[in-house]
Formats: structure tokens, C-alpha cells, sequence
């Protein structure tokens, strides 16, 4: 057992004085699929093996007792309570993932919960939908239901949707739950059906945090979303029969492009570029091409820059520093940006050497130690004690 979940089972005795079930649901990495899944385009994410975990025990009431060990701070509310309000913090995220459980009509017992994590928050590695899905994991198992692991991604992105009121999209919450241990997963986020795609084992993901953490993304976040619904429903008076920018080609997109205003072209542009990115990506790792994916990797930072315009100067910095160094095949800013991490597909032969050179850089640039991390893709979520076992049975 983990440090961590020894500590989270002592203070889950501590608070509520008795003994709990542990749950646990992992942070995720993209390799490329950027800002395409709310327009029902491919992503290509893993689970890292970072994560939030649940501490719950069922109770005899309707309450649900929520203390954090990551915020500090303890929260109560009654599953009964109809005029539910956001409330800005932390809760929101199990708040909202319970009452979209009960709306679709799962009947959940009362409970205490605690959650601790080793995902850091806001870096970009999406720890809400780690503590989403890890919470409703939880509520599902401790009320005697069956989770499927489909229908939980959905209800707790409708939950960050409706109650939150970050507008994301399905990738995170997805990955959380069906991530399989060892392989990336191509996701098709309009049929929600996904294939493994195999990383060349001589090739190493590596995560470099810019220590940024950006107050405003989720604002940015919803009017990136906004522009793509504009640039469907000009391309609509263009073309028939089309629901998103999944359904728009790139010929289409440029034979419009007057059809609406320069910046919803430009991330329209983003869009059904980076669609066909991803697609590209998984074929070249398919064929262990690793040059090319890398290079997509390039493009898809350049095009999140230019036109969805949504890096910033540390993770600008951070990527040049990085396609300066030996055996790096491609990096590139990753999540909803304004901050967080980069993603660098680099030669395991030279993967501690370009640790090193990028703490220097970054650290001589900015006077910021960069943590560095490679990934091992991990299992989706699950019981804590039965984690293994649930992801051999998944597959
Ligand atoms: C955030 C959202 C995801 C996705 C990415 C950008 O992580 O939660 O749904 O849109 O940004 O690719």
C-alpha cells in the first residue's frame, strides 16, 4: 500500500471514526488531440499513474460529509437538498458528480468521504476529473451499483459541464476511467470507442511542468468553445449536414473561410487541423515512426499558439528549449493551457540528458526548477486494493 493511502485511511478514522473502502481514479497525458474533443474530433491520451484517491464509508442518511486533505477543509451537504448552488471550491466537483448520478437515476446511499492525491492541481494534468471520477466511483460501488465506466466519464463531464460550469470536454473524464496500463488510447469522441495505440519502447514520454498556474483558463476555455460553435453555424449556411468541425474538411474550411471572422477561422483552423494530426500521429506510431509523430507533435504546438492561442510564454520557452535538445522527436504545450505542463516525446537513451539540459534552461530562464517526470501509462480507475486486478479484467 502507498504512503499516501495509509495516510488518507488514518485521517479518514480520525474525522469520521471508522473504517473506509479506498478508491482510487488517475491524472491523464495527451500526445497530441488538442482542444479537438468538444468537437467530437480524436484525442490520443493515457492515464499517468498520479491520482486522486477516495476514502468513503456509507452512512444511514441522505448526507454526504466531504473533508479534503489537499484543500484543508471539510464540507457537508444533504443529497435531499433540491436548491443545490455551486458553491466556487472544491465540492463543487463531487457536489455536481452526485446529483448528475441521481438524474440519471442512480439511487445513492449518504456518506463520508476524504480525498488526498499526488496530482498536482492546475498543472494541466486534470486532477478535477481524477477527483470526479474517483468520487463517483465510490458513491457507485458503496450504493451496491455497477459501474460502467462509459456512462461514469459522461455523467461526470455533464456534472463539470452543468454544476461547475467549465464547458469541457469528454477526454479527461474518459481516460480517467478506461485507461489501459502501457498503452496510449485513440478516442473517438463522437462514437466514444477507442483503440490501443502501442509508444515504441525505445521512445519515452516526458512531462516538464512550466509551474505556471493560469487563473483565467476556464473563462478562456469557454469562449474557445464558443468560437467553434460560431465557426459550425456560419459553415452551416455553407454546408449541409454538418453537427461539428469533425465534419468539416480542410478544403471546406478554406473555401468558406469568409464566412466568418478572422479569429473563429484561425481556431476553426486549429480544429480540423489538428483532427487530422492526431489521426496522422497514430498511424505513424502504428508504423514506429517516431520522427513523424514527433514532428505532428511540433505542428500541433505551433498551431495552438498561433491560432487557438492559448500557450503562454513559459510553455513557449519551455518547447523551444526542448526541440533544442538531442533525441527529442517532438514537444508540445498540453491540456487547456494558459500553464501547466509540456509533453516530449524523447529517446529513452537520452531521456535523462534531456531532464537535465531543460531543468537548466528553464531554471537559468526563469529562476524556476521545473519538475520532470516520465510517464508510465497506468490503469483507468478503480477500487485502490483491487486496481490491479480490475484493469486485467477491463481488458
Ligand atoms: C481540458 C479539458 C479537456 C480538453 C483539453 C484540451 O483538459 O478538460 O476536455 O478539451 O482541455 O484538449
Amino acid at each position: 500500500m502507498e504512503s499516501i493511502e495509509r495516510d488518507l485511511i488514518a485521517a479518514f478514522r480520525q474525522s469520521f471514526g471508522r473504517e473506509p473502502r479506498l478508491f482510487r481514479a488517475p491524472g491523464r497525458i495527451n500526445l497530441i488531440g488538442e482542444h479537438v474533443d468538444y468537437n467530437d474530433g480524436f484525442v490520443m491520451p493515457a492515464a499517468l499513474d498520479l491520482s486522486i484517491w477516495t476514502a468513503i464509508a456509507p452512512r444511514p442518511d441522505r448526507r454526504l460529509r466531504l473533508r479534503s486533505l489537499i484543500m484543508d477543509d471539510i464540507v457537508e451537504f444533504d443529497l435531499d437538498d433540491s436548491a443545490a448552488q455551486s458553491r466556487g471550491d472544491w465540492s463543487d466537483y463531487i457536489r455536481g458528480v452526485a446529483i448528475f448520478l441521481e438524474r440519471a437515476g442512480y439511487r445513492l446511499c449518504g456518506a463520508d468521504l476524504a480525498f488526498d492525491g499526488n496530482l498536482p492541481i492546475g498543472a494541466g494534468l486534470s486532477a478535477s476529473a481524477a477527483f470526479e471520477v474517483s468520487a463517483g466511483f465510490a458513491l457507485l460501488t458503496i450504493c451496491g451499483a455497477k459501474v460502467d465506466r462509459v456512462e461514469l466519464a459522461r455523467i461526470c463531464q455533464r456534472a463539470e459541464n452543468q454544476f461547475v460550469g467549465v464547458r469541457c470536454g469528454i477526454m479527461d473524464q474518459y481516460i480517467s476511467c478506461c485507461a489501459i496500463a502501457g498503452s496510449a488510447l485513440l478516442l473517438d469522441c463522437r462514437s466514444l470507442t477507442a483503440r490501443k495505440v502501442a509508444i515504441d519502447p525505445k521512445a519515452r514520454l516526458v512531462l516538464c511542468d512550466t509551474m505556471v498556474r493560469h487563473q483565467l483558463a476556464s473563462d478562456e476555455y469557454n469562449l474557445r468553445r464558443e468560437d467553434c460553435e460560431r465557426a459550425v453555424a456560419a459553415l452551416s449556411t455553407r454546408i449541409a449536414g454538418i453537427a461539428a468541425l469533425r465534419d468539416v474538411t480542410f478544403d471546406q474550411l478554406m473555401r468558406y473561410a469568409d464566412s466568418m471572422p478572422e479569429l473563429v477561422f484561425r481556431r476553426a483552423r486549429h480544429v480540423v487541423g489538428e483532427i487530422d494530426r492526431t489521426l496522422r500521429a497514430a498511424a505513424a506510431l502504428d508504423a514506429g515512426d517516431l520522427e513523424e509523430c514527433g514532428r505532428l507533435m511540433n505542428l500541433s504546438h505551433d498551431s495552438l499558439r498561433e491560432d487557438y492561442q492559448v500557450s503562454c510564454g513559459e510553455l513557449d520557452l519551455m518547447v523551444d528549449i526542448a526541440r533544442d535538445i538531442p533525441g527529442v522527436y517532438g514537444a508540445r504545450m498540453m491540456g487547456g493551457g494558459f500553464g501547466g505542463c509540456t509533453i516530449n516525446l524523447v529517446d529513452g537513451a537520452r531521456a535523462e540528458a534531456f531532464a537535465h539540459t531543460m531543468a537548466e534552461r528553464y531554471r537559468s530562464a526563469t529562476n524556476v526548477t521545473p519538475p520532470i517526470l516520465t510517464c508510465v501509462p497506468g490503469p483507468g480507475a478503480g477500487p485502490a486494493d483491487l486496481i490491479g486486478a480490475a484493469h486485467v479484467a477491463a481488458r
